[in-house]
């Protein structure tokens, strides 16, 4: 949700910010610009297109400074055009700013603006605030840090900004709230960006800018203080805990190909120092201090956006079965604006890849003022939901770019397993129905390895589906929030319509979509249902439609109503779920590359999206 990132040393900033801003593209790539400092003045290049397509312009121009800013945009406020793009500057093309977030009263202040003679040039809020800067910097003679915090504490919204002036050349000033930012300190030299992936090749050194706190950045050296206040902010720097190889594609065409492929290690490093295969049970420290809180907790509440809400899906299911705790499963963005019941004795668990999601950051916000527990499930090491909640567990998946969520969706399910076998042991599970079930789990990785050695049978399916405009993926219990994710997958990356339904539910409706160009998939486990919804195949074949069964037994009754069959190895029946995902994971993949998709950067989307 926009990508910013800046550079004040003695390099050129300009490739440092290119690569930055290649790195960050996942955030957003309808526009992307940069702006640089140098003796001569400040310039910039923006277009409306992807970074590669500013890459061209900067190709050919002879651009280069110690100090500048860049920026990929998600659009929010304007149309992905040239002029809406960002860097947007003052009237006087002295101040330049790049921006990540909504200012919500930009309406008010243009007003005030445009009656004091201001003349827009974009449509969009950034402009507003750059304006507003400036009017405060050239009217009441303050220094340029001191203008932007006087300006920040008149907007309302969220903010990851970075901006400069000409007439102060030697310093950036950024501030945050609402929208992450990174400052990463080298030698005599400082980068600043939505995450650390644009800073990872020049320094490990990392300073989270946390909510309300604002930088002023020199050569020679950086300040931190509240914006709201002056009360300055002495924080200590940490390491950054990825490596380069993390975030980049190597062998693979695409990201989400390789992280599809890592979830062939990435299940079991979720696992690793958790699970105790001896007690069957599970340990983890981020909630142990909680513990006791989370299993007496008359309801827990599962709020999240997207992927992570299907994940959550799967929690309630594991939860309720071994918790035996009423868990509702809300998205962020509802539970936010809704009436839910909560007090000092709900915990909400917020799960989240990115740590970013602004409807989830403001859901545990508020049931944090309702006294509740917050329980973060987290994929980024440091993250705003992983600082702000008051326990959680991180999914270590590692960096995630590819922007439809796989590996964190299926890391986020481990955890959910591993509180599930915790909590299950407490409440009766015997031991050797937790050992069983610790085994199958970390067992997986085997199992992760087959599916991926079916990728070309999948790949053969999507083929023969290519030109299906709807998809339906059905299944029950656990495996409808399977069926919702690969239904979302498909949408996401191929712009295939798709839905997901409970396997029973579709009786009650969509089958009247079914006929024979209909591809159905049915995640169809040996499980209690198993021969509901071989009825409900059954269903869907009298109507003509092509069915994809994905299942951990083939049976004489399958392969008969069955057009294809993905098989997937599985030990315990309770972790189909986990490994069924992956499948479909790979269906949407190759249906969006034979279509000619861009898998990495679908349109419309972005990875970590931090506007309500
Ligand atoms: C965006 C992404 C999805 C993701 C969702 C929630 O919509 O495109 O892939 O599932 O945000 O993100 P989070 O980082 O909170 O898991």
């Amino acid at each position: 949700m926009c990508g910013i990132v800046g550079y004040i040393g003695k390099q050129d900033a300009v490739p440092i910010l290119m690569k930055g801003l290649k790195r960050l593209e996942y955030r957003g790539y309808d526009s992307a610009g940069i702006a640089i400092l140098n003796s001569d003045g400040s310039h910039s290049i923006k277009k409306a297109g992807n970074v590669s397509e500013l890459e061209k312009l900067v190709d050919d121009s002879p651009l280069n400074g110690n100090i500048g800013i860049g920026h990929t945009r998600w659009a929010t406020h304007g149309a992905p055009t040239d002029i809406n793009s960002h860097p947007h500057w003052d009237h006087t093309g002295n101040i330049a700013i790049i921006h990540n977030g909504i200012i919500e009263n930009y309406s008010v202040l243009k007003t005030v603006l445009e009656a004091k003679g201001y003349k827009f040039k974009s449509e969009t809020d950034t402009e507003v605030l750059v304006q507003l800067i400036s009017d405060i910097y050239y009217s009441d003679g303050l220094e340029f840090s001191q203008a932007v915090q006087v300006a920040l504490n008149q907007v309302i919204g969220a903010y990851g900004i970075v901006t400069f002036c000409n007439d102060e050349p030697d310093k950036l000033v950024a501030a945050r709230l609402g929208s992450p930012l990174v400052l990463g300190i080298g030698e005599n030299e400082y980068f600043i960006a939505s995450d650390a992936s644009p800073i990872v090749d020049h320094t490990r050194n990392v300073v989270y800018l946390d909510e309300g706190e604002m930088a002023t950045i020199s050569n020679e050296g950086h300040e931190i203080r509240l914006i709201s206040n002056n009360t300055i902010i002495n924080k200590i720097a940490t390491e950054i805990e990825f490596s380069i190889e993390e975030i980049e594609k190597g062998e693979f065409p695409h990201f989400m190909l390789k992280e599809i492929h890592e979830q062939v290690h990435t299940i079991t490093d979720t696992m690793r120092g958790r699970l105790n295969l001896d007690e069957g049970t599970a340990f983890l420290g981020g909630v142990s201090d909680y513990i006791d809180r989370i299993q007496n907790a008359n309801r827990i509440y599962i709020t999240a956006c997207g992927t992570s809400w299907h994940a959550g899906l799967v929690g309630k299911n594991l939860l309720e079965e071994f918790a035996r705790i009423p868990v509702h499963v809300e998205y962020a963005s509802e539970f936010r604006y809704g009436s839910p019941i909560i007090d000092s004795n709900t915990v909400i668990i917020a799960i989240s890849q990115s740590g970013e999601t602004a409807d989830t950051l403001s859901a545990i916000r508020m049931a944090k003022e309702y006294g509740a527990l917050t329980v973060g499930i987290c994929n980024v090491v440091g993250s705003s939901i992983a600082r702000e909640t008051d326990c959680g567990i991180y999914t270590h998946a590692g960096p995630e770019i590819g922007v439809a969520s796989t590996k964190a969706f299926t890391a986020q399910l481990t955890v959910l397993y591993l509180l599930a076998l915790y909590f299950g042991r407490k409440n009766g599970m015997s031991k050797s129905e937790g050992k069983q079930l610790a085994k199958a789990m970390l067992d997986i990785n085997v199992q992760v390895e087959k599916v991926m050695a079916n990728s070309d049978e999948i790949e053969r399916i999507a083929w023969e589906t290519l030109k299906a405009d709807n998809f339906l993926y059905l299944g029950r219990g656990m495996n409808f929030p399977v069926a919702l994710e690969g239904a979302l997958k498909l949408k996401e990356i191929s712009y295939i319509h798709a839905e997901g339904y409970p396997a029973a539910e579709m009786k009650h409706g969509p089958i009247a979509l079914i006929d024979e160009k209909m591809p159905v998939v049915f995640l169809a486990p040996h499980d209690r249902t198993f021969n509901k919804v071989l009825s409900n195949i059954q269903e869907v074949k009298a109507r003509k439609g092509i069915i994809i069964t994905v299942t951990d037994k083939r049976t004489k009754d399958l392969e008969k109503v069955s057009d294809y069959i993905i098989d997937v190895p599985s030990t315990h029946l309770r972790t189909f779920p986990l490994i069924a995902s992956i499948p479909l994971q790979l269906l949407a993949y190759h249906l969006a590359v034979l279509r000619g998709c861009d898998v990495d950067k679908p349109r419309n989307l972005a990875k970590s999206v931090t506007v309500e």
